[in-house]
Parts: C-alpha cells; sequence; structure tokens
C-alpha cells in the first residue's frame, strides 16, 4: 500500500504535494519522492527513508525556488517490489525522464513487460514492477498522452493506481484506478489526486472517488472522466464530511478496524500473483526461487513470536496434513537458548509481520549457522529478515499500523498454505487434482472474509454483553486450537481481559477447574470429524456455569441446542478455516476494547514490533 499525490492548479506544488505525502505516511513510509513541472522542465526528486529525508533534500532547492512549478505528482512508498532504495523509489520516468508516473498496487506481469521492454532497448534504473510502466506509456506516445496512457493500460494486469505528467503536456495531470483506492480533489481553479481523502482536506472536501477502469485527466480548471476503452464519463461530485484522523482511518473508528475489514483485499494480494491458471491451477512460487528440492527435506522448523507464531503452529499442521512432513513450530526465544538439534537438511520458515523482532532474528542466525535453509515470511520489504533470509515471501498486507496484528496474521496464514501444498505436490502426497480444489479453496477466501466482516454486528452485540467476563477461554481441536491461541492473546492484548486458550481435549486434565459461572468459553468447531468431541467438552463447560459461543460452519446444526450463541461462518475445507475462524475473534476482542473504553491500536506495555529481547 503506498500514498499518491497530485496537484495542478495556481499556486507552488511542492509544499503541497509534500503536505499530502505528509497526510498519508500511514500508508507507507520507506521511500518518498517528487515530480514538479514547471519552468524547468520536469524535475524530479526522491529518496529512500520517510518523508523528512526528501524535505531535508529538497529544502534548499525548494526555498530558492529552483524547484518550481505549478503541478506535480508525490509518493510515498511501502516497498512490494525492489526493496527500500533511492533508485526504487517513486516517481519513476521513461528512459529521457520526460514522462513521470507514481504507483501503487502491483503490476504481476512486471516481468514479461520488463523483458519485452528491454528487448526493444530500454534501459531500467529499478527494480520496481512500477518503473515498466513509464516506459511502456513512453513507448506508446505520440504527441497525446491520454491515448498513450491507454495504450499502455492495454497490456498492464494487476492493481494500479496511478499519477501521470509528461513535459510535453504541461497542463494535465493523468489519473488511473484499477483496484487501489484514487480520489480526486475539485478545488477552484485547481485539482488534486490522492490515495486518500486525508491529503485532500486543506484544499477541498468536494470529490470524485474514481471506479475501477476509470480515467481521470486533470485540468486547472476541470476534471474530464474516461472509462478504459477511452469513451468519455460523467461523475458525481461527493462531499466529504470526516475529520482528517477518521479520515486517515479510511473512517474506521481505528486502524485495527480498517485493517480488520482490509482482510479481503490483503488476502486477495496476496495470493493472486502466486496462482497460475492455465488448464489447471497450480501455485507460482517462482518469485520467491523456491526450488522443487526443498520439499525433499527430512525436517520443516517453523520459528517466530506472538502472533506469528500462531501462524507457525498453524503451519505445522498445514505442512503435515498436505506434505506429510514432520514439522515443528517454535517459538523463538525458546528455540534460541534451547541448544536445538539442527540438521543442515532442516527448511527453515521465519515469520515476522515487522522483519525486525530480535529474538526471532537470533534463532533464524543461529538456525544459518547450522546451515539450515530458511525462508522469510514478513510483511516488510528491506526488512533484516529479509535481507538476511535465503528466500522471502511476502505478505502483501500493506502497513500494519495497529499493534494488534490481524491482516498480516491472516496473510501469513496464506503464504503457509501456498509453501505447504506446494511441498504436498511435490512430495506426491497431494494430487493436482487435490491441488486444483484447495487452490480454488483458497480463491474463495477473500469473499468469505468479506461475508464474515458484513455480518460483524451478532459479533458486537454479544461483545457488548460479555465485555466485561472476568475469564474467557477459547478452546478447539488441531487446527481450532492453534486459532484459539490467537485468539486469546488478541483479547488479552487490547482488553487487557484474562484470557487463555487450550487444547479441547486437554479440558479435562486442569483448565476445568477454573470454569464457573464468570467464564466466558469460546469454542471454535471447524474440524467436522470431531464435532461430537467438541459438543462433549462444550456440555462439559455449561454443566459449571459457563456461558458458550461456538464458532463453525454456516450449514452445522450439532451445536444448535449445547451452544448459548452460534456465530457461523462460511464453509471451506477444514484444514483452511483458521484464515476465516480468527475474525470474528479479531472482532470480539475489538469490541471487547471499545466497550471497556480502551484504545485498541495502542494497547497498554505493547509495541508493534519487539526490537529488544
Ligand atoms: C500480535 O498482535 C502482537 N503484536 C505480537 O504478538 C507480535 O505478533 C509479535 O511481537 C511478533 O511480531 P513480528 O511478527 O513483527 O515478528
Amino acid at each position: 500500500m503506498c500514498g499518491i499525490v497530485g496537484y495542478i492548479g495556481n499556486e507552488e506544488a511542492v509544499p503541497v504535494l509534500i503536505n499530502g505525502l505528509r497526510k498519508l505516511e500511514y500508508r507507507g513510509y520507506d521511500s518518498a519522492g517528487i515530480a514538479v513541472l514547471g519552468g524547468q522542465g520536469l524535475l524530479v526528486r526522491k529518496s529512500k527513508g520517510v518523508l523528512k529525508v526528501l524535505e531535508e533534500k529538497i529544502g534548499e532547492e525548494s526555498a530558492s525556488g529552483s524547484l518550481s512549478g505549478s503541478m506535480g505528482i508525490g509518493h510515498t512508498r511501502w516497498a512490494t517490489h525492489g526493496e527500500p532504495s533511492d533508485s526504487n523509489s517513486h516517481p519513476h520516468t521513461d528512459v529521457a525522464g520526460k514522462i513521470a508516473v507514481v504507483h501503487n498496487g502491483i503490476i504481476e506481469n512486471h516481468a514479461k513487460l520488463k523483458a519485452w521492454l528491454e528487448d526493444h532497448g530500454v534501459g531500467f534504473r529499478s527494480e520496481t514492477d512500477t518503473e515498466v510502466i513509464a516506459h511502456l506509456i513512453d513507448f506508446h506516445y505520440n504527441g497525446d498522452l491520454l491515448q498513450a496512457v491507454l495504450e499502455a493500460l492495454k497490456r498492464l494486469e494487476g492493481s494500479y493506481a496511478l499519477g501521470i505528467i509528461c513535459e510535453s503536456d504541461p497542463d494535465r495531470i493523468i489519473a488511473v484506478r484499477k483496484e487501489s483506492p484514487l480520489v480526486i480533489g475539485a478545488g477552484k481553479g485547481e485539482n488534486l489526486i490522492a490515495s486518500d481523502v486525508p491529503a485532500l482536506l486543506e484544499y477541498t472536501r468536494d470529490v470524485y472517488y474514481l471506479e475501477d477502469r476509470e480515467v481521470a485527466v486533470l485540468y486547472r480548471d476541470r476534471v474530464e472522466f474516461y472509462n478504459g476503452e477511452g469513451q468519455s464519463a460523467a461523475k458525481e461530485l461527493s462531499h466529504v464530511d470526516w475529520d482528517a484522523s477518521a479520515a486517515e482511518k479510511g473512517g474506521y473508528e481505528h486502524f485495527m478496524l480498517k485493517e480488520i475489514h482490509e482482510q479481503p483485499k490483503a488476502l486477495t494480494d496476496t495470493l493472486r500473483a502466486r496462482i497460475k491458471t492455465y488448464a489447471a491451477k497450480s501455485i507460482n512460487l517462482e518469485e520467491i526461487g523456491f526450488d522443487a528440492s526443498w520439499a525433499k527435506a527430512g525436517r520443516v522448523v517453523i520459528c517466530a513470536c506472538g502472533t506469528a507464531w500462531h501462524a507457525g503452529t498453524i503451519g505445522k499442521y498445514a505442512f503435515e496434513h498436505f506434505a506429510r512432513i514432520p514439522t515443528d513450530a517454535e517459538i523463538a526465544s525458546e528455540y534460541r537458548y534451547r541448544n536445538p538439534i539442527h540438521d543442515p537438511a532442516d527448511i527453515f520458515i521465519i515469520i515476522s509481520q515487522s522483519g525486525e523482532t530480535a529474538d526471532t532474528l537470533a534463532a533464524m542466525r543461529m538456525a544459518r549457522k547450522a546451515g539450515a535453509r530458511i525462508i522469510a515470511i514478513t510483511n516488510v520489504v528491506g526488512s533484516t529478515l529479509a535481507r538476511e533470509a535465503d528466500l522471502v515471501m511476502y505478505t502483501w498486507a500493506g502497513p500494519e499500523i495497529a499493534v494488534a496484528s490481524t491482516k498480516a496474521f491472516t496473510t501469513q496464514l496464506m503464504c503457509v498454505y501456498l509453501i505447504a501444498l506446494q511441498f504436498g505436490l511435490l512430495r506426491g502426497t497431494i494430487t493436482e487434482t487435490e491441488l486444483n480444489g484447495y487452490i480454488g479453496a483458497l480463491e474463495q477466501l477473500a469473499g468469505h472474509a468479506a461475508a464474515i466482516l458484513a455480518d460483524k454486528e451478532n459479533i458486537q452485540r454479544f461483545a457488548s454483553r460479555q465485555f466485561n467476563k472476568s475469564k474467557v477461554f477459547f478452546m478447539g481441536r488441531l487446527f481450532d486450537y492453534a486459532v484459539s491461541l490467537e485468539s486469546a492473546l488478541k483479547l488479552k492484548e487490547i482488553s487487557y481481559t484474562h484470557s487463555e486458550a487450550f487444547a479441547a481435549g486437554e479440558l479435562k486434565h486442569g483448565p476445568i477447574a477454573l470454569v464457573d459461572t464468570s467464564t466466558l468459553v469460546v469454542a471454535i468447531c471447524t474440524q467436522s470429524a470431531l464435532f461430537d468431541k467438541m459438543d462433549s467438552n462444550i456440555k462439559e463447560v455449561k454443566a459449571r456455569g459457563a456461558a458458550t459461543l461456538v464458532i463453525t460452519y454456516e450449514d452445522v446444526a450439532c451445536f444448535d441446542k449445547t451452544a448459548d450463541e452460534i456465530f457461523r461462518i462460511p464453509r471451506t475445507c477444514d484444514p483452511l478455516t483458521p484464515i476465516l475462524s480468527v475474525i470474528p475473534c479479531q472482532l470480539y476482542a475489538y469490541y471487547c476494547a471499545v466497550q471497556r473504553g480502551l484504545d485498541p491500536d495502542k494497547p497498554r506495555n505493547l509495541a508493534k514490533s519487539v526490537t529488544v529481547e
């Protein structure tokens, strides 16, 4: 997720662009850049680092008036392709530096386009997918920028929000949207583009929301709209009533709720470029340099902390289920001091949203010293973990601002499933037909997640009745047990409720002694073969006065007489349910925190990334 801005009007563009980028830094902040068009032609200034680094870089130029112009575009980056660096920062230009582009999204066919352009003599200066766009527009440019853009768009696959300016076309900015958000701000004698409303509010509250495949052409005195075929289109003006803070959260009260709702898109983005759909569906892990020999390993060790370790625990069940390979899910802070037994043939999977967690990095360095092959699953391009691992698979979730991890967790699971399924196919423990079915199920998860989110009021109502419970237990079996671990952590870390998880089969080995009328027990029941076992466990806790909530499939009735409340999720194949069953638990934790008057985004004593032991 990146932040885009653009301005065309009668004021100096640089201050407007910088101001807009500052409002969008929550969308990405590993590098920033601007392109300004004025008397000196098209000038591009960009740098690795937060926006302040760019401001310092252009400070003198801007003050002296030598970086002057009344139109321009800007970008604050969350890297997906190509780690943070000056050359990978946006805007990107054509070879001659006469066309500048800023982009938010993922161009899936960028490798093919880059090869084609290189065959036509184009020299590339970055590792990004975005740069191909600038060269494509230049390739098709014959004096009409709009036509060149429309031609280039026909060849792009993936998601994009674009801002485009051209030195020989100094009176308009072209903006394009496909899946990544883009808003047009309609001012008086000036017009703006931005990824999100916060960047516009200082200049106008009258906006046009671009729809998919729409093109906007911004002049100083008007905005024209076209569809993807270049036919003129009419659009309604909207008026924004949000204040700046609400706008930053997309209208949600907290970043955590916004990020919970971003999961369908994050899942789609994380999955889409890794699935090939020809005659049959297959998994494409070429981008991470995956080698079939990896699947011959004798053991997989997954190592992480906190929520990432919960993803690793689900990974353990997934690797053993799909690939029948012995798999251990290790807590990094334990692993690093346990003098563990390493085998150089092991595959070591390190999961970390931030890629900077001290214990996780230490465990990885230990495994590397022992000769293990390291696959990293992380959300931050250029993070320490990403730079030190042998292979990196990114969760394209975009920045996760809230301390409590939600969309990073479910996209970590998506990555784990993809690797485990590929291992299964290569080891012959699942057939191509079975893989085809599992991929189809993975592709449906984003839609199922959206359906759960559409039903969130049920969870909100339940939380309004239960939020004062002093003890909350989550229980489940197999994959549901691992989701129980994550659910208990979510609730404790943002609502400060004493909550814990246990394998439901362990109930009678101790935890049931704690169950009384002050207890809420959440039973996660999606492992179909064990429904009767779970039904017995639920009856046991009810008999001791506990309130019970069951999370199960929408077409399951066997708990109707047992549970006090049931929250239903769309059916998928049992091993893949964690991506869905965790969402009601994320929402429950969020609503309990809000009911308790707490700030879910900034829970006490916690940091987003634990970079010290
Ligand atoms: C989860 O909600 C917490 N923020 C915490 O457990 C987190 O998952 C843990 O600190 C690991 O962080 P990482 O994924 O950045 O390594």
